[in-house]
């Protein structure tokens, strides 16, 4: 069953996405080489309860921290812990926060330091990705424009896209219906009506598509060891233009 936000509802969702935006960006001030990655985490918990929310991700599903923090070959869902960022590194960021019983969820994938051109390019794809899927995000359209547009910018610069994690409804919890995959047809799928609410979050590697998952239970790793992205924001579908509950305004504009 999907669930349909009121517009008070979408208010309380605004807040809460308002409140991951700010760690985002508090966390790209923080990013540096020599910073572990359990320092982000901290900070990142330390600051969403100051908002007044809490940090959805801990203890769900028995998961240990605020934030994921996931460097190079790591696709979603590391674990922060003692591993230091090294000049080079990308590390995606994802943050979660639940305020009065909604929720909001994002994900940035930061360069640490200076990182080489390949990598910059799958960095810049990945939002260009994640912001053509949010662009179909309107009544009328339906799940599968969305995904097949994540899927055409991805692809047609020689990355593939995560088939094994896709994004999700989000609202009163933080995974509901629908699913949304970053590969798919055009005009396929359900039916995006307003009030519907959707993290979309692509995943796009440089190598193979496939993933595996390390005996911590949580990290996703890509099956060939190359690099992977993730970018992600909480929209709300309307009418007319969607809008971005998480927006964030990054300092580096590397993303064009
Ligand atoms: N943004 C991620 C997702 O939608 C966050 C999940 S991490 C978890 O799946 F620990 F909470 F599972
Ligand atoms: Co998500």
């Amino acid at each position: 069953m999907i669930e349909l936000k009121s517009s008070r509802e979408i208010d309380t969702m605004r807040e809460a996405g308002r409140m991951v935006s700010i760690v985002l960006q508090e966390i790209e001030e923080r990013i540096a080489p020599g910073v572990t990655t359990q320092e982000l985490n901290e900070r990142a918990e330390k600051t969403i309860y100051a908002l007044g929310g809490e940090p959805a991700f801990k203890g769900y599903r028995g998961y240990p921290a605020s934030i994921c923090a996931s460097v190079n070959e790591e696709v979603v869902h590391g674990i922060p812990g003692r591993r230091v960022l090294e000049e080079g590194d990308i590390v995606g960021i994802d943050v979660g926060v639940r305020f009065h019983g909604y929720y909001g969820d994002s994900a940035v994938t930061f360069p640490v330091g200076q990182i080489n051109e390949e990598t910059g390019h799958l960095l810049e794809v990945t939002h260009q990705a994640l912001f053509a899927g949010i662009e179909k995000a309107v009544a009328g359209n339906r799940i599968g424009d969305i995904s097949s547009a994540v899927q055409r910018v991805a692809e047609s610069n020689g990355y593939s896209v995560v088939r094994d994690f896709v994004g999700h409804g989000i609202g009163s919890e933080m995974h509901q219906d629908p699913q949304v995959p970053n590969f798919g047809e055009p005009r396929q799928g359900i039916l995006l009506k307003k009030g519907m609410v959707l993290a979309i979050e692509p995943m796009v590697n440089v190598g193979t598509y496939e993933v595996e998952i390390l005996p911590d239970g949580w990290t996703v790793i890509t099956k060939d060891r190359k690099r992977s992205c993730h970018f992600e924001h909480t929209v709300s579908i309307d009418e007319k233009e969607p809008e971005i509950l998480t927006a964030w305004h990054l300092k580096k504009n590397l993303l064009r």
